[in-house]
């Protein structure tokens, strides 16, 4: 029997039985031109499904093209400058993993927690939600403080526990999410992909390290949905969410609960309210209202169906910071061991606002007074797209437990901002956003 008698005229089939020579040449030609050809069937099918062009199927491009990017980590200069960065060098200090570390609140946190003492590592995925040149210059300032962010996906539990193995993190001070409540309308599995499983891979590598890191991590205001009373309250029900972005934060607290019933995690979620500041988030009304009036464009300013108010509870900065690491340092241990819980673990919410809603059409006012140019508005009807009319926030438990108590009102953070925003942009000469 020829040598040639067993390869296949089909993919998958095997010929059995014995043929003279001749036949055998010509079937094995016959057949390595089906094979190529099924082959090449095969190759440009792959092709085709990997390069689809984004304008026929963009939602799924976008979460594919995310989730399967791939991050250079690991090797002993990466391992060194991950020590480097995580080493505390004051007396009682903590050890941070700061996730979404070049986003506008991580940014400013680890500032914050660094320039205290404590060692403090970053870890990001430079998504392009916005501008993510904003995210690189935000990174650049984070070096110069002495802070690495480690380009990564917190999907990725190969380099999540790597991390964990490199430095024993006390606490982790977890940003990283999908934030905006209209981009869901645009891109949903965004949210599924850092909210919710992005949060459980976290979760599950804190569960298993040794010693277990407390955690306190961003909530948002939004879960407190449509038919809530004014201010809100952490007693409040939160079942009602007004959108998909606060319908993953919703899980999320729910998600947490599991970790600390089951596996003894110490975790603090912190509900933020629309906070603002330099380095802020491009997305965001007072961001793009500055960008938009100083082009002279018109904005958009939204009044529910009655020709009612729309207001935010506006939180600067560092108020926030202020209530993040209040939040770090009154955290308690984990209790769990070997993923088991040893016993009782602390669990906690608390809301970080301002506690004075101000209606958008006055921050409208403010900002034209600070930028001095008349801005063009453009009353329109609140869309019916996740946005909710009011927002307003009990802070008294954050108050009695954490200490927190916000110094900032809206025209004197706005200042601030706008100082920032006309520095950064070179007074309208970078293109913003
Ligand atoms: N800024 C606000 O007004 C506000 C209000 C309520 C809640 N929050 C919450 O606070 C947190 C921080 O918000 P922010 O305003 O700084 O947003 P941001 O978008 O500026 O920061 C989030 C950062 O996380 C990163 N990231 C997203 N998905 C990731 C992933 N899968 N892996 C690794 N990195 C990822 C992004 O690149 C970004 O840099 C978020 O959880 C947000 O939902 C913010």
């Amino acid at each position: 029997m020829s040598h040639l008698d067993n390869v296949p005229s089909t993919p998958g089939k095997f010929k059995m039985e014995k043929s003279p020579h001749i036949h055998s040449r010509l079937r094995w030609h016959s057949s390595t031109a089906k094979l190529t050809f099924w082959s090449f069937i095969f190759l440009a099918l792959i092709l085709i499904f990997f390069f689809r062009s984004p304008s026929s199927n963009p939602l799924p491009q976008d979460s594919f093209r995310r989730s399967l990017r791939t991050y250079n980590w690991g090797g002993p200069a990466w391992e060194s400058q991950v020590r480097s960065s995580a080493r505390v060098r004051s007396r009682n200090g903590i050890t941070v993993l700061v996730t979404g570390a070049a986003g506008f609140v991580g940014t400013h946190v680890s500032i914050s927690l660094r320039k205290r003492g404590d060692g403090v590592l970053g870890l990001d995925n430079f998504n392009d939600y916005y501008d993510p040149s904003l995210k690189r210059a935000r990174q650049a300032l984070l070096e110069r403080t002495g802070v690495f962010i480690v380009e990564g996906d917190i999907n990725d539990s190969a380099l999540l526990s790597k991390l964990f193995d490199v430095v024993p993190f006390t606490h982790v001070m977890h940003l990283a999410a999908q934030a905006g409540v209209r981009y869901a309308m645009e891109n949903p599995s965004s949210y599924v992909h850092s909210n919710i499983a992005g949060l459980v891979s976290l979760l599950e590598v804190c569960k298993s390290a040794n010693p277990q890191p407390a955690i306190v991590w961003a909530s948002s205001s939004s879960v407190y949905g449509l038919n809530t009373k004014v201010p809100f309250s952490e007693r409040d029900r939160t079942d009602q969410p007004a959108s998909l972005y606060a319908a993953t934060k919703k899980a999320g607290e729910e998600i947490a609960h599991t970790y600390n019933h089951i596996h003894g995690l110490s975790l603090t979620g912190l509900r933020f309210f629309t906070v603002y500041g330099p380095w802020g988030r491009p997305d965001m009304a007072y961001f793009f209202f500055t960008r938009d009036i100083l082009k002279g464009k018109s904005i958009p300013i939204f009044e529910t169906a009655n020709h009612g108010t729309v207001a935010r509870d506006f939180t600067y900065i560092d108020d926030i910071v202020k209530g993040c690491l209040a939040a770090l340092d009154t955290a308690e241990k984990s209790t769990g061991s070997g993923g088991k819980k040893k016993g009782p673990a602390q669990l906690r919410v608390y809301n970080l606002g301002n506690t004075s809603p101000v209606p958008v059409s006055d921050l409208v006012s403010i900002l034209e007074r600070l930028l001095k140019v008349n801005a063009k508005r453009n009353i329109t009807k609140l869309p019916r797209n996740g946005d909710v009319p009011f927002t307003h926030a009990d802070i008294s438990l954050a108050q009695r437990e954490l200490g927190y108590k916000p110094s900032t009102d809206l025209q004197t953070g706005l200042k601030k901002f706008v100082k920032w925003y006309l520095s950064y942009y070179s007074g309208g000469k970078k293109a913003a956003g």
